[in-house]
């Protein structure tokens, strides 16, 4: 029997709502796309949107930016990183956060994964202890959660900041505390391939009115802030004003207005993700050999990926597994590829920070196979990549044991 083979593209989004594109017509049609073009007593679609996602979020106040990448520069400037700083981020996480890092002139200092592909809390206490640093950057990566009261605690025991890169975890939440509501910041990015999309964009949220000061003249609000909608009160703003150094990285009126009617949907989106999620959960969890990281029960997560981890094969094997997936449409992504392929890159690659020894990190990534899950795929198509992914993996565990 011939076998079977997925053909759908692993990139195509859902194409924008009609209602947002209504809205981004209008927005054209005004011609104002920038988003202080606003006539007295007006408010822009941007300041609008902020409002929104505060709402959503739960936050006090909100900023939109111009990416995910710059709404943690900000966040990382606003709260007082200065150039030549130590931060503490995940080892596993995508290149956008230690390059936020290093924008700031501050140095990423790496904590280990574990098989959960969350943070390492025993690595995090021990490197809050050994280099002092005062800020994690914590990266919820493919959307996968920490054991959030433990890690609060050790922050809160060495004094030290928390900023969340909630990139992928956009309406999650852990024991019914939304992600990005733990620390002192939160940051989110809405280009194309996450929970919404405007192509490109970010947002920051806090309830900290000093932070959302600073990061408003760093957004390049000149000194228009007034405008925004879920700002902190003006006096807050009366150093910042001074002191900080426009940044230019605002959001325009297009990709507010492309958004806001997303927002409305995102629950409901993420039921669909979560059901697609479990489907190819289902299609796994019973293969022998193949892992699939817990989700404590204290994790609602938003399924909008997934990842399995396969035993301690050879890169070789690895190769091959993808190379059978991908011949059946199956287009997985490897994290132990030790040369940067496509958005995927190892943090060993990232050669403007400190090289730093992570073996364990190195071990769990060499075993990390991982795909999103976008919602053009219908449950059905779910389900067919699930029984081409065990049977490929099946194939490949049998060949591995009868050649050692
Ligand atoms: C984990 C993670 N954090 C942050 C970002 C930054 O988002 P943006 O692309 O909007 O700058 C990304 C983008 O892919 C990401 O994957």
């Amino acid at each position: 029997m011939p076998q079977a083979v997925f053909n759908k593209p692993f990139t195509q989004q859902e194409p924008i709502p009609a209602d947002a594109i209504d809205e981004a017509v209008k927005v054209l049609q005004s011609g104002r796309l920038h988003r202080y073009n606003t006539l007295p007593g007006e408010f822009g679609e941007t300041a609008e949107w902020e409002r929104e996602y505060a709402a959503y979020q739960g936050s006090k106040f909100c900023l939109a930016t111009a990416s995910g990448g710059t709404a943690m520069q900000i966040a990382l400037r606003a709260s007082g990183v200065q150039a030549g700083d130590q931060v503490l981020t995940n080892a596993f996480t995508l290149a956008p956060v230690p390059g936020a890092i290093s924008a700031v002139g501050a140095e990423p200092v790496f904590v280990e994964a574990n098989d959960n592909l969350t943070i390492d809390l025993d690595d995090l206490a021990a490197k809050l202890a050994s280099t002092g640093a005062k800020t994690l950057m914590l990266s919820h990566m493919r959307g996968h959660i920490a054991p959030m009261e433990k890690l609060c605690a050790l922050l809160e025991q060495h004094g030290a900041q928390m900023i969340e890169d909630c990139a992928h975890t956009m309406g999650a939440k852990w024991n019914g505390t939304k992600s990005g509501n733990f620390g002192l910041a939160a940051c989110f990015s809405t280009q194309t391939y996450k929970h919404i999309n405007s192509g490109e964009g970010g947002l920051l949220t806090s309830d900290d009115p000093d932070l959302m000061a600073k990061a408003s003249i760093l957004s390049g609000s000149y000194m228009l802030y007034e405008k925004h909608l879920a700002r902190p009160d003006m006096d807050a703003h009366a150093e910042a004003r001074l002191d900080m150094p426009n940044c230019s990285s605002r959001m325009d009126n297009l990709r507010a207005a492309i958004l806001r009617p997303q927002l409305k949907l995102l629950d409901q989106n993420i039921e669909r993700w979560n059901h697609r999620y479990q489907v190819m959960e289902q299609s796994l969890q019973t293969i022998p050999g193949l892992t699939i990281p817990v989700r404590p029960q204290q994790e609602f997560y938003v399924g909008s990926s997934f990842q399995f981890l396969v035993p301690n094969w050879d890169d070789d094997a690895c190769r091959q597994f993808l190379a059978a997936c991908l011949e059946r449409g199956v287009e997985l992504k490897w994290f132990g590829d030790a040369n940067p392929v496509g958005f995927t890159s190892r943090f060993d690659s990232w050669r403007y920070a400190q090289n730093q020894s992570l073996d364990q990190t190195i071990l769990v990534l060499k075993r990390i196979m991982d795909m999103r899950i976008p919602l053009s795929f219908s449950v059905e198509d779910c389900q067919q990549i699930g029984q081409i992914i065990a049977d490929e993996f099946s194939k490949k565990q049998s060949d591995m044991n009868t050649s050692s």
